[in-house]
Order: C-alpha cells, then structure tokens, then sequence
C-alpha cells in the first residue's frame, strides 16, 4: 500500500498557542512545506500481515538530557501533535540515548518524566498516539545489536553530531555509547516499521543513516523493515542560540541565556530576549548578512503567524529594542497555556505513570512482532 504524506496538517490539541495561520501547513510567513516527504511505503511489512495498516506510522524521540526549549518544540514537538491527525504515532523519551553523556541519577529520572509531561503539554494525546520510554522496550537495545552488526565504523565516524560532540577529545577517552548512539536510533525507528520521522535539521543525518540500514538489512536477509522518511519542517527545523546565531538552540549549552526554556516565566523570556545578541546597524530585517535577527524573526514569524516581510515592514525605522520587547509578549503568549497544562500534570504523577505503563504496553506488541521477524530472518533459533 503507498500513501502519500502531504503535509503536516493542522492540530486541534496543540496547547502551545499558536494562532490558526500559524498551524502547521498553513503559515503563511515561511515556506510550510515538508522536505522530502513524497511517496513513501507504509504498508510493505505490515505488523498484522492479515490486516493491512490503517494509517502510515510516525516515530519520533527526544532525549531527557536537560530542559526542554523553544528550539524542540518549533523543530519537532508541534509536528508530534499534527502528526496525530493523519499517523499512528509513537514519541518516545529516550532515556538510554541520555545516558551517553553522564546524568546524575535523580535529574535523570526528574527530567525522564518532565519530558513526558512535555509530549502530553505540547498536545500529544496518549488516547491516540503511544507515549513511552525508551528504556521500558527492551527490544530497542536488541535490535541495536542487531543493527551494529551490518553497521560500518566508517559511517558512524562521519556523523556530524559525533563529530561535533567529540569536537577536541582523544580517541582513548570518547565513550563507544556516543559513537554507536545512532544505531540505537535506528532501532528505535525501525523497531516500530515508521513510515515517517518527524525531526529538526540536526537529526536528518541520522535518519538517512537509518534508511541505510533498513535498505542494507532488508538487502541482506530478507525484508523486514519499511524504508523511513525523515520529516522536516523549513520553518522552526534549526532555531538558533540566543547568545550565538550560528549554532543551534541546545539544551546542552553552556549558557542559560542560550535557550528560551519551554518553562521560563515571563521575567526570564523578556530578560533573555533583551539580552539575545544582535546583528550591526539597527535596522529589522533578516537576511544572510544578519543571523541574528533572521533567527529571532522566524521564531516571531511562527508563533504569531504572520510572514516575516510583514512583519519587517512594520518595524522600518523602530528598532531592536522595541521589536524584542514585542517578540517576548509573543513567546510568553504562545508559552502560557502549555505552561499552564505542564503545571497540572506535575501535580497529577499517577496520570504521566499510567500514560507511561499503557504505553509501553501497547509498544511492546509492535516491537515484539518485529524483533521475531528479524530474528527469524537472522537465523536465530526462537526460544523453545
Ligand atoms: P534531541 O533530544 O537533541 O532533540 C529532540 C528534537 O528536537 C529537535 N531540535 C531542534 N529543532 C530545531 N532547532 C533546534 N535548535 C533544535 N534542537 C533540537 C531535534 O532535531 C529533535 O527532533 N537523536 C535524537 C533523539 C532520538 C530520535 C530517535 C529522534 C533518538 N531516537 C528516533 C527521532 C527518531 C536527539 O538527540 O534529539
């Protein structure tokens, strides 16, 4: 079966607050486009071969290594809610990819369960989509065994984000963890036969090496895996640092004042964006010759959902300072009712707990089906 993903389409659940032009698909103020969502195959390997698939599957993943930011929800949370309309969809805290760089045990555990809280405030609804944790599937580092086996070193070492991460460092002190990092990626997707991977520019690396790997698989023993696409939204897909626009917003910054943390209160966003740095001159405008203010006029251009010529018009002879002090009334406006629902589930546990144990439930009856085939197709001999 081949059905064709179009487009992000619009979100009734989404509770960041963004205004109905700036749903997404239908901003007007950048390019809504998808990239590189064409024909893709989602009914291959069917997970209930007697029944077709209903829906092409979405999966996505973030880490729980620190705060949350505007950076994850523009580049992949407010895609996890649209998503939902037209994809069964799982989104996944992946805990056992955190762990790659050290955690404290207890910030861990605080930030596994923030992040969840986070998918269900963004608008993920767990009647419908499946919520987990990556560490509650075992098949997920199974798989990636699996998976490392037809995995090239040469490959690995030449992913951007290992590269970037290991930026300085010896050989001798580098944790194998960070250098296989996307092979467990992989799994996670591949686990689930996702059609679709909704991700910021920064993952696309990773899932082109998925598709790699399902291709060579699938090549070598037999199909088992559907081929998946990355999806990335032009708008919102690399929103940078404050402090320093030609680096991504991350939550791993050495700096505060690099990142609007999806929880900031309205004091810390307008000190923040008061503080962001600017480009020379003074005028509001972006372009290529003015990083910084490109950046701050897309992240104004898609939570207000007004395209940036109309609002750079509007700011002709106004100036930074007057403009930050609107861009921060902006975020703080789309921040407030996600803020709001965070702080009603922090105050239910059990509810994110139930979410998290029905989840893993209903994940382990599609992973298991898959981690069967592929060690069918391996030859390795079932369990008597
Ligand atoms: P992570 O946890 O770094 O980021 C989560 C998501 O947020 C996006 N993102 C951004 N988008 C726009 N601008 C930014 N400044 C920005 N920073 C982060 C990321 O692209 C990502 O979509 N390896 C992944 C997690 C992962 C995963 C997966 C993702 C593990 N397994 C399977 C998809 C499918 C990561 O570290 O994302």
């Amino acid at each position: 079966m081949w059905q064709r993903v179009t487009a992000v389409p619009d979100s009734r659940h989404c509770s960041i607050a963004l205004p109905p032009a700036a749903t997404p698909g239908t901003s007007p103020g950048r390019d809504s486009r998808i990239d590189r969502a064409g024909w893709v195959d989602c009914g291959a390997v069917s997970d209930q071969p007697d029944k077709p698939r209903r829906r092409p599957r979405v999966f996505s993943g973030t880490q729980p290594s620190g705060t949350p930011h505007l950076g994850n929800y523009l580049g992949a949370f407010r895609n996890y809610t649209a998503m939902q309309e037209t994809h069964d969809c799982v989104y996944c805290v992946v805990d056992l990819h955190a762990i790659t760089v050290r955690q404290t045990r207890a910030e861990l555990r605080r930030n596994t369960i923030e992040l969840a809280n986070t998918f269900l405030a963004s608008g993920v609804d767990p009647e419908r989509s499946i919520v987990i944790v990556q560490s509650h599937v075992p098949a997920h580092s199974e798989l990636m065994w699996i998976l490392n086996t037809i995995t090239y070193m040469g490959e690995l070492r030449r992913m951007t984000q290992f590269k970037d991460k290991t930026a300085g460092a010896e050989g001798e002190s580098i944790g194998v963890g960070i250098f296989d990092y996307p092979v467990l990626m992989a799994a996670d997707i591949l686990l689930y036969q996702a059609d679709a991977v909704p991700v910021g520019e920064d993952q696309k690396q990773h899932v082109e090496l998925t598709r790699d790997l399902a291709e060579r698989f699938n090549n070598a023993f037999g199909k088992a895996f559907v081929v998946p696409e990355p999806i990335i939204r032009t708008e919102g897909a690399r929103v940078m640092g404050l402090d320093d626009p030609t680096r991504k917003m991350s939550k791993s910054a050495g700096s505060a004042g690099n990142y609007i943390a999806l929880m900031d209160p309205p004091d810390v966003i307008r000190r923040k964006i008061r503080r962001a740095v600017t480009d020379s001159g003074t005028e509001v405008r972006g372009g290529p010759d003015k990083p910084a203010l490109t950046n701050l006029l897309d992240i104004y251009s898609v939570l207000a959902g007004e395209p940036v010529p109309s609002i750079e018009e509007r700011y002709v002879g106004r100036g930074y300072a007057e403009f930050k002090t609107d861009l921060a009334e902006v975020v703080i406006r789309a921040l407030a009712p996600f803020q709001e629902r965070m702080r009603e589930l922090e105050a239910d546990k059990g509810y994110t707990l139930e979410v998290l144990r029905n989840g893993a439930e209903r994940a382990e009856a599609i992973a298991s089906r898959t981690l069967a085939k592929v060690r069918e197709r391996v030859g390795l001999v079932p369990r008597p």
